[in-house]
């Protein structure tokens, strides 16, 4: 994107040119944080924006009210330009921490002081965990490693991630970063995510933030590039129906519960409106309806995008203005710096509007502290490099890629018994992956443990790639090597799968079946084993793997996502039985047929007039290689339902309508919403023999009404048991927000009728009245 420097003054210029000096003999070796308001300088500690005693928002008013228009504008991009008369120096907006501090944005960096931090797994395999718990207690190492890097000048307070984009079509490159197809397992993954990173704990003022996280890209954003289909350009044509169902309940939890300090507005237009420009989707929805505390951003640079690449308005300062009025605060690029003064020059929007996007802005940075000194004297201060990479942090890293692990298939070969092993081929071009586990979005991590490392570590190995890359084209298999180390090994594992090669941001997959010559290696492999042949899947997005499922050379199957650092130790922990895995799938797994439907085509529902098979458990009326929810374990549990209504009378106001004539459904708030909810207690036990862990779905199929979902997930809880051991899971569900429908118009409605509540395999039918 064409990008021209701010207005630099001369102070700010020489500052640079010393800190590059710095950087050049101390080898980028940063020591100081970056910070506003130095309390040793009394002209500074007098200012009123400066005063810790004040509010937030009266902070931002005094230091909005000192500033000129064409300092403002420095003020609406992520590369914020400094202001040495008011000592602001300046502040790099964009850092990512998707699954770990990330060198991906610029206001983050690696350096001898701070060389890498702990990269945990991939989101799509850290959901798979189902554990709200764990979702948070990353979020809260991430933010400890981020404010400790901060303290030393290596990062910065305002993090972009997480991705909640629902995983809408397995080909998506960027399906990886999210926690898969469920907008409420999505919806709790952002929650737990957000306040991990953001909650400063009880010491902290109310409004304070530790780092400032994002919920992005707002919204129905998950094309990035399908058969030259770009996301630059391409208008996702979405029901208001699928939008308030799908898309947009992650995005409501992340600002309402989890509190989030920043939205990002996407790349594509949603129904013919850019999503930065349109001014019902951020002024109406976000900051209106969810009442968003923080600033809105746009991804780099939609704005830019908008104008140049979509040519939705005619001049550079009507995108400025346009994007501006509807409700954006900073833009990531530097558009807004070039053409706002124009534009309010122009009468094209007033100077007020750009006011309230500083302020915003503003009032997050002082939340998080950068107005307040040096950060070394706030709290986090003593935060430091011996911080990051600590141990307990990374053995939280392998923690979540076992929680997270999902266990497809098993014909009893699994857990193996080290002992009875003397040797073990480990075949396969992602054998022995290192920068492949951590997918994208990534930072430098602390160390590798690779597949081959990890089972190495237990028992004797013999390695062979198979293929030189996860492309594996036909020269490019090893398959006499590959077949004669399976013939001569005692147990056989396979990992193979697909890297950023085939699925990344910009690069959509046009097929789901294994890359290349991968599955002509797995079933040669397989015929020459020996002894079991364990097939171990990594990647983000889903594979059409049933040759593989259906074959019985192939014992057991493993999906390990991009598993993160220590991939190899957690892979080695649930094939030995270390761990018993209770990973569940987060998307569907459809078969190679799925691709005849074009990426492009947003509808969720099925169309039996044309044969469209809908998407995601929710509404894919297709077979499936495996479903949404499917995991095992090296032990059983069993569900027995202990208690649960049949008969829930809906109590509406004199009055109303469907007092008199028949209705399929009521209105999801109002009066009779109130204390309309019940308890499902259901026993689980652990009927096999080794301790595990387990998910417990309530799965809701509605009346078939409005077209609704066949059916959805109301709510997941997971247990951990001991053999023989059983625990109750109680679930409250509340009538209008759990068992509710959105209809054709986008209204949450309750369905009167047969709701069949799924555990397992029990089902039980509650009745809704009037
Ligand atoms: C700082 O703000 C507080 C609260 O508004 C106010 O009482 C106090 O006088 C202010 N201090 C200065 C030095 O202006
Ligand atoms: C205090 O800060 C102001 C504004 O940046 C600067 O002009 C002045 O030189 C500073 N004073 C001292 C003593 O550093
Ligand atoms: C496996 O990968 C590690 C880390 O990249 C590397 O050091 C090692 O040499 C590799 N092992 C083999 C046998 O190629
Ligand atoms: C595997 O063996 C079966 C017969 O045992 C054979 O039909 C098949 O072609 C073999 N597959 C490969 C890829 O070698
Ligand atoms: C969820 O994750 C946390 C953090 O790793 C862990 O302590 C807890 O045992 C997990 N819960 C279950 C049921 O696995």
């Amino acid at each position: 994107m064409a990008a021209a420097a701010p207005p630099f003054s001369a102070p700010a210029a020489a500052a640079v040119a010393a800190a590059l000096l710095l950087c050049f003999f101390s080898g980028c070796n940063a020591q100081t944080p970056v910070f506003a308001c130095d309390a040793s300088n009394a002209t500074l500690a007098a200012y009123g924006f400066c005063n810790r005693s004040a509010t937030p928002a009266a902070r931002a008013a005094d230091l909005v009210s000192r500033l000129k228009l064409a300092e403002k504008v420095g003020f609406l991009v992520d590369k914020q330009a400094a202001l040495p008369r008011l000592g602001i120096p300046a502040y790099e907006w964009w850092s990512e921490a998707l699954h770990g501090v990330s060198y991906v944005g610029p206001g983050t960096r690696f350096s001898p002081l701070v060389p890498g931090a702990t990269s945990f797994p991939q989101p799509i395999l850290t959901a798979a965990s189902f554990n709200v718990t764990l979702f948070r207690a990353i979020g809260e190492v991430v933010s400890n490693e981020a404010r400790a890097m901060h303290n030393v000048g290596l990062a910065g307070l305002t993090f972009w991630s997480p991705n909640i984009n629902i995983f809408r079509d397995p080909r998506w490159g960027r399906g990886q970063e999210t926690p898969g197809e469920d907008p409420l397992l999505t919806s709790k993954y952002a929650v737990g995510y957000v306040t991990g990173l953001q909650d400063a704990g009880s010491g902290a003022g109310g409004d304070s933030l530790k780092v400032a996280a994002c919920c992005k890209h707002y919204t129905a954003y998950d094309v990035d590039n399908w058969k030259g289909v770009e996301r630059y350009t391409f208008n996702a044509v979405v029901s208001q129906q699928d939008l308030d169902d799908t898309f947009q309940p992650p995005f409501k939890s992340c600002v309402i519960d989890g509190n989030v300090a920043s939205v990002m507005c996407s790349y594509n237009q949603v129904n013919g409106i850019p999503t930065c420009a349109d001014k019902d989707l951020l002024s109406g929805v976000i900051r209106g309806d969810w009442k968003l505390n923080g600033y809105i951003s746009s991804d780099c640079d939609s704005v830019d995008v908008l104008y140049n690449n979509q040519h939705y308005t005619k001049t550079p300062e009507d995108a400025a203005a346009i994007s501006i009025k509807a409700g954006l605060d900073l833009n990531c690029g530097n558009f807004l710096a070039q053409h706002t003064v124009a534009a309010v020059q122009a009468g094209k929007l007033s100077e007020s509007d750009v006011d309230r996007a500083i302020t915003n802005n503003f009032i997050t940075l002082m939340r998080l502290g950068f107005f307040d000194g040096d950060p070394r004297k706030l709290p986090f201060g003593s935060l430091g490099p011996s911080d990051v990479c600590t141990s307990s942090n990374q053995e939280l890293a392998r923690e979540a890629a076992r929680q997270g692990i999902v266990l497809l298939k098993n014909s009893g070969a699994l857990p193996l018994s080290a002992k009875n092993i003397k040797s073990m081929a480990i075949i396969g071009p992602n054998a022995n992956a290192s920068f492949t586990m951590i997918g994208n979005y990534e930072g430098t991590p602390c160390k590798y443990t690779t597949p081959l490392q990890g089972l190495g570590a237990n028992v004797a190995t013999v390695y062979q790639p198979g293929c030189t890359n996860v492309a594996c084209s036909g020269n490019s298999l090893q398959l006499d090597a590959a077949t004669k180390a399976a013939a001569s090994a005692d147990v056989t594992v396979l990992v193979v799968g697909a890297d950023q090669s085939i699925e990344r941001e910009s690069l959509d997959r046009t097929s789901l079946l294994l890359p290349g010559q991968q599955p002509q290696l797995v079933s040669a492999v397989a015929n020459a084993s020996s002894g079991p042949c364990i097939l171990v899947i990594m990647s983000g997005g889903p594979f059409d793997i049933s040759f593989a499922k259906s074959s019985d050379k192939i014992a057991a199957i493993l999906w390990v996502g991009y598993p993160g650092e220590a991939g190899g130790a957690a892979i080695a922990d649930v094939l030995f039985g270390y761990h018993n895995p209770s990973g569940r799938l987060p998307v569907t797994w459809y078969p190679e047929s799925f691709t005849k439907i074009p990426m492009t085509d947003m509808r969720m529902r099925p169309d039996k007039s044309t044969g469209y098979p809908g998407r995601t458990y929710r509404f894919y009326t297709g077979d499936t290689v495996y479903a949404f929810g499917d995991g095992l374990s090296y032990t059983s549990f069993a569900h027995h339902l202990v208690s649960a209504p049949t008969h829930v009378a809906v109590v509406l106001a004199e009055g109303h309508a469907c007092l008199t004539e028949h209705c399929l459904s009521v209105e999801a708030e109002g009066g009779h919403c109130d204390k309309l909810a019940f308890d499902v207690h259901l026993r689980v036990r652990n009927a096999g023999e080794v301790a595990g862990r387990h998910t417990v779905f309530l799965f809701s199929s509605p009346p078939a009404v409005h077209n609704a979902p066949a059916k959805h997930l109301l709510g997941f809880e997971k247990v951990s048991l001991e053999p023989g051991q059983a625990g109750v899971v109680a679930f409250k569900v509340d009538v209008c927000r759990d068992l509710s429908v959105v209809d054709e118009l986008g209204n949450r409605k309750v369905a009167l009728g047969s709701h069949t509540l799924h555990v397992g395999d029990l089902k039980h039918t509650i009745n809704l009245r009037v």
